[in-house]
């Protein structure tokens, strides 16, 4: 599957920083996610795909973007939409191929964009070669020593080792058949079974992933995003969790899987390779963990340059909680030097258009809501993120004010966690759905043809919400971004440093200041009085009367 690119010139780097001397583009960098399978299909077969990403670049670095973060687009039988990775070093065919990769990474330095792509360390696909020779080889094989192969409990080893579950529900273990039929031993997995966990004791685990990490650095890409950072070292042992309610644990304790003090080691090795090449390269985790002061972990000076705020994504609409949550995450990454981290949407989690259509309910909504109300918030919102210091995330989509659809019919669903039985997230399509590009009918410009395939279904009523609909138009959700992020370009104090100055604010109101600049935020449903001075710069909607905010609202003032 591997091409030969030792004929392909080598992609220009967006940066000649040498190695070692710090530009630190990543601290206020907006950086933004593609999925790669729902953003643009090139081919038309209903999939989007690598030449897709490619065609769309100048849309992104007309958007105002820093970076962008691509979804794996890795060999993979797609068990977990790519989060199951069969060959690290080879691009699946449903995406292209690694020359594909090669022009993409080419292309978007020469716009200005970096490229950060994701890395999944936590565990392979169980199609992964060495998998595959684990279970043929049988026990006592060399290569069971790469996974969590373990005899199970009970008279005939017939109960899971432990009593640990999957993330996406059901028993995280599996019992393998041996090569002579007879049942054997049993392989750890704590997303789905088609997701075996690494064991990080092993020394060739280590050694292939720091090649692995190699390898991408050479093609020239900018960055990693670290898939489940948090999981890769599990308590010597693996020693029961004692608990039959795990995902009420999840995130709020230090779990015998998640966020062991041993997983540092293997970032510090991490670090010191990326900071081998020019350019500043970076890694980015996605850690879940208890609290933003164990996520500051993660970002010390010798180990990975940002996390992802989950504490922040998963606040409610909320003056007083949004204000605990910033003050909080700021403090805790200021004796680590990191940048904060702000982010509203992900792949995994219910757009925040629709969650905050609905009353506060975690990061998994399945209603509809009232769509002009979550409208409305995530606008003000994104403003509220992007005024804050430090580097913000944006999920392909938001910009265009895209809600979850909600209503997707259960035999279109792809998410493995929908399939196996109370699992967390089990609704993810709902935020994963194709793009709307252009035109009025489906796939609205995802594929090249009118009445073409798109992997899921988009709903009649995006043709307004497509990409050619909203440009041009001031009102629209996509023209607030472009001039959010001009704004944010056009004043570098935005994004930089680590502190705000709050300025006495009535209840729900949120008003700080930033050199000469300051951001006006009212969460309530009331328009609230506020004597505001300095000039307009840009608000999330009409400001009505004045000498008052409007109803669900963000403006940021020069003064
Ligand atoms: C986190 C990824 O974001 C999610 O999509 C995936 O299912 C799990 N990690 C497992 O890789």
């Amino acid at each position: 599957m591997t091409q030969n690119l030792a004929d392909t010139p080598r992609p220009l780097s967006a940066d000649t920083t040498p190695a070692g001397e710090p530009s630190r583009w990543w601290r206020d960098a907006v950086i933004y996610q593609v999925y790669p399978r729902s953003f643009a299909d090139a081919n038309g077969d209903g999939m989007g795909d690598l030449p897709g990403v490619r065609s769309r670049l100048p849309y992104l670095r007309d958007l105002g973007v820093d970076a962008v973060w691509l979804s794996p687009f890795y060999a993979s039988p797609q068990a977990d939409a790519g989060y199951d990775v069969a060959d690290y070093r080879a691009v699946d065919p449903m995406f292209g191929t690694l020359l594909d990769a090669d022009a993409l990474i080419r292309d978007a330095h020469e716009l200005g964009l970096r490229i950060i792509v994701d890395l999944v360390p936590n565990h392979s696909s169980e199609q992964h070669e060495w998998f595959q020779r684990a279970l043929r080889e049988g026990p006592g094989s060399p290569l069971r020593e790469r996974y969590h192969f373990r005899g199970g409990k009970g008279e005939n080893g017939e109960l899971p080792p432990n009593d640990w579950e999957s993330i996406f529900g059901g028993p995280a273990w599996t019992r393998t058949t041996n090569p002579d039929g007879t049942p054997g031993d049993w392989y750890l997995h704590l997303f789905a079974p088609e997701q075996p966990d690494f064991n990080w004791d092993s020394p060739a685990v280590a050694d292939e992933f720091r090649s692995i990490l190699r390898f991408w650095l050479d093609m020239g890409v900018d960055g990693f995003r670290v898939d489940v950072a948090h999981g890769l070292v599990k308590a010597p042992g693996l020693p029961d969790l004692g608990s039959h309610d795990q995902l009420k644990l999840l995130g709020n304790d230090v779990m015998p899987f998640f966020d062991q003090d041993g997983v540092h080691e293997i970032y510090r090795a991490w670090r010191r390779i990326l900071d081998e090449y020019p350019g500043e390269r970076i890694a980015v985790a996605e850690a879940w963990t208890p609290t933003v002061e164990r996520t500051a972990n993660y970002v010390r000076p010798d180990e990975l340059h940002q996390a992802f705020n989950f504490q922040y994504l998963g606040t409610a609409w909320d003056a007083a909680e949004l204000r605990t949550v910033i003050d909080s995450s700021l403090a805790a990454m200021r004796p680590v030097d990191a940048p904060a981290t702000w982010v509203l949407s992900n792949h995994d989690v219910t757009r925040h258009a629709t969650r905050f259509a609905n009353p506060p309910g975690g990061t998994q909504i399945r209603e509809r809501g009232d769509r002009e109300l979550g409208l409305r918030r995530a606008r003000a919102a994104t403003l509220l993120m992007l005024a804050l210091p430090g580097s913000a995330y944006v999920y392909q989509g938001e910009e265009l004010g895209l809600p979850d659809v909600t209503d997707l019919p259960d035999e279109v669903r792809q998410d493995p966690s929908f399939f196996r039985a109370s699992g967390q997230d089990g609704f993810r399509d709902g935020c994963r759905v194709p793009i709307p590009w252009s035109g009025t009918a489906a796939p609205y410009g995802f594929g090249p043809a009118q009445g073409g395939p798109s992997w899921l279904p988009q709903p009649a009523e995006w043709a307004e919400l497509s990409v050619e609909a909203q440009t041009g138009d001031p009102t629209s959700t996509l023209e607030l971004y472009r001039s959010a992020l001009a704004i944010r370009r056009a004043d570098a104090a935005l994004g930089a440093g680590s502190e705000v100055t709050w300025l006495p604010a009535p209840e729900g109101v949120l008003a700080f200041r930033r050199d000469s600049f300051v951001c006006l935020v009212n969460t309530t449903g009331a328009a609230v009085p506020f004597a505001t001075e300095g000039r307009l710069l840009l608000s999330s909607t009409e400001q009505g009367e004045p000498g008052a905010l409007a109803p669900d609202s963000t403006s940021w003032w020069a003064v």
